[in-house]
């Protein structure tokens, strides 16, 4: 089996951590067959661009395709389990309970591998929306045809994803830079760090006296500012990183 190289600096530093922050973004799904947003434009789809599915404006103008384009995504993602890279960052939660998880992803593989209290930067394909009232609520079947109607005020409500244009909800923002704020580690996998406000978190932290790490199999914006870099697939490395930690402490 192929090990994952860990820098020697990175375990001495998370043994010290009282608290952790992971930032997680599209990589660390990848090993579960999650297409990428801009990957999943394929087939049917690739007509489209990401803004005329993915904002306020194209669910007014055409609620079906936009839902349409959703249910998809919801099947892919029902279809995957979790991978060894979403289960070592649950299994670390359990063994340092000062961790924060915060992902951009909407694929909830986080919940589904036991990360229970997971700060969701851009919200959860499995639940609803309503724009005009701000109702939400979960849609665990992936197959509902059509968008419902909200159930307070009637309007047709949308998958609970932040799309192009909107906010990050206020409750994720603030937990998710409080948490960088007051971190002893921020790690940082499976993202490019280029989509903001997520990708300000790791500089955040690092202001404010934390060791920064990157997980990744490509260099990235971050990489220059990080004190670790481990490239290569999250779930080789993760597990990896989880294990040493778990079986060398007292
Ligand atoms: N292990 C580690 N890293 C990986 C792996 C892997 N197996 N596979 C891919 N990566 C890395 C890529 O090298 C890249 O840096 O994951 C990153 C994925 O980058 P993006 O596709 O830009 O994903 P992300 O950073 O999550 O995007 C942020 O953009 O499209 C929007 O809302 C969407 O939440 C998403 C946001």
């Amino acid at each position: 089996m192929a090990s994952a190289t860990l820098p020697a600096g990175l375990l001495d530093a998370l043994r010290q951590a009282g608290r952790v922050v992971f930032l997680t973004g599209s990589g660390v799904s990848a090993e579960s067959g999650v297409p990428t947003f801009r990957d999943a434009l394929t087939g049917l789809w690739s007509r489209f661009r990401p803004e005329e599915l993915a904002t306020p404006e194209a669910f007014r103008r055409d609620p079906q395709l936009v839902w349409d384009w959703y249910r998809e995504r919801r099947r892919q993602v029902a279809a995957v389990m979790p991978n060894p890279a979403h289960h070592a960052i649950a299994a670390l939660q359990a063994w340092l309970p000062e961790t924060l998880l915060v992902t951009q992803n909407v694929d909830g593989l986080h919940q589904r591998a036991g990360s229970a209290d997971t700060v969701e930067f851009h919200g959860n394909l499995f639940s609803n929306r309503c724009r005009a009232c701000g109702h939400e609520a979960p849609q665990l079947d992936p197959e509902i045809a059509a968008p419902p109607p909200c159930p307070d005020c009637g309007e047709l409500m949308g998958p609970g994803v932040v799309w192009f244009g909107e906010a990050i909800p206020g409750e994720a923002l603030q937990r998710a830079w409080r948490g960088a704020a007051e971190a002893d580690v921020l790690l940082a996998v499976g993202t490019s760090g280029l989509v903001t406000p997520a990708a300000a978190l790791p500089e955040v932290a690092r202001q404010a006296g934390a060791r920064v790490a990157e997980i990744n199999l490509h260099p990235t914006p971050l990489s220059a500012q990080a004190d670790f870099v481990v490239t290569g697939p999250a779930a080789l490395s993760l597990p990896a990183m989880v294990a040493a930690l778990i079986k060398k402490s007292p």
